[in-house]
């Protein structure tokens, strides 16, 4: 979302005195700092930040987040506390959550150049050695993002065949109900991880081994 696009948001919600709950669970892994948008709790009055350890930290396991905003009784009028809560947060995960969140600035630093050099890699088989076959959403944040596969079946057969050499693609009926001819070929990638190149490797082998079939069928 861009700035103008939030400060639109906020200013309808402050209009029609609505509260926002935003989850900002991939804030800090801006491709480029001069994107990154303040979070709402800072901004607006009833808005209500949500993070987690697990994504610009990389922390799942720790099982950790917060809410943030500006006046707490919001959260308890929203949040069914025994649902949400816990009686007791894991001792182990808060020494490690305040372990990491005291490196913060390092793991950043890394996960950022992982995803930069994942994402030009990613841009490179895309956009320039199997432009033929796929088109990329180029994301400007975050460590995942959409792809259109241009070839002769939709994103659901490809998954099918991938996972038979163990690639595994989110398919487009894991982000909506109605998968029409438009969303069909669409499927979800993450580069955020170092073994990533590694994956396109295999997928290029993939479809070299295919791409002479798709020819005839396309
Ligand atoms: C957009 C978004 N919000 C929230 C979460 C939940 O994060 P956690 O597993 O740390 O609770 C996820 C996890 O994938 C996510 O993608």
């Amino acid at each position: 979302m861009t700035a103008d696009l939030q400060q639109q948001v906020i200013d309808v919600c402050r209009e029609h005195d609505i509260i926002i709950l935003c989850d900002e669970v991939y804030r800090l892994l801006e491709h480029d700092d001069d994107v990154r948008l303040p979070p709402i709790a800072n901004v607006y009055e009833k808005g209500i930040s949500c993070v987690t350890m697990s994504k610009p930290w990389g922390g799942c396991g720790i099982t950790i987040g917060w809410l943030a905003c500006q006046d707490m009784s919001m959260i308890q009028q929203l949040i069914d506390v025994q649902y949400f809560g816990c009686a007791c947060v894991s001792r182990a995960s808060e020494i490690q959550g305040r372990m990491v969140l005291q490196v913060s600035e390092t793991i950043l630093k890394e996960r950022r150049e992982i995803i930069l050099q994942n994402k030009a890699l990613l841009q490179d088989f895309i956009e320039n050695k199997y432009k033929e076959w796929f088109e990329l959403n180029r994301p400007n944040a975050g460590a995942i993002c959409f792809v259109k596969f241009k070839g002769p079946c939709t994103s659901e057969q490809l998954g099918k065949l991938l996972a038979d050499v163990s690639i595994s693609i989110k398919l487009a009926y894991c982000f909506t109900d109605e998968i029409s001819l438009e969303v069909e070929n669409y499927f979800r990638v993450g580069f955020g991880e170092k073994k990533m190149p590694l994956a396109l490797d295999a997928l290029g082998k993939f479809i070299d081994n295919h791409e002479e079939q798709w020819r005839k069928c396309s």
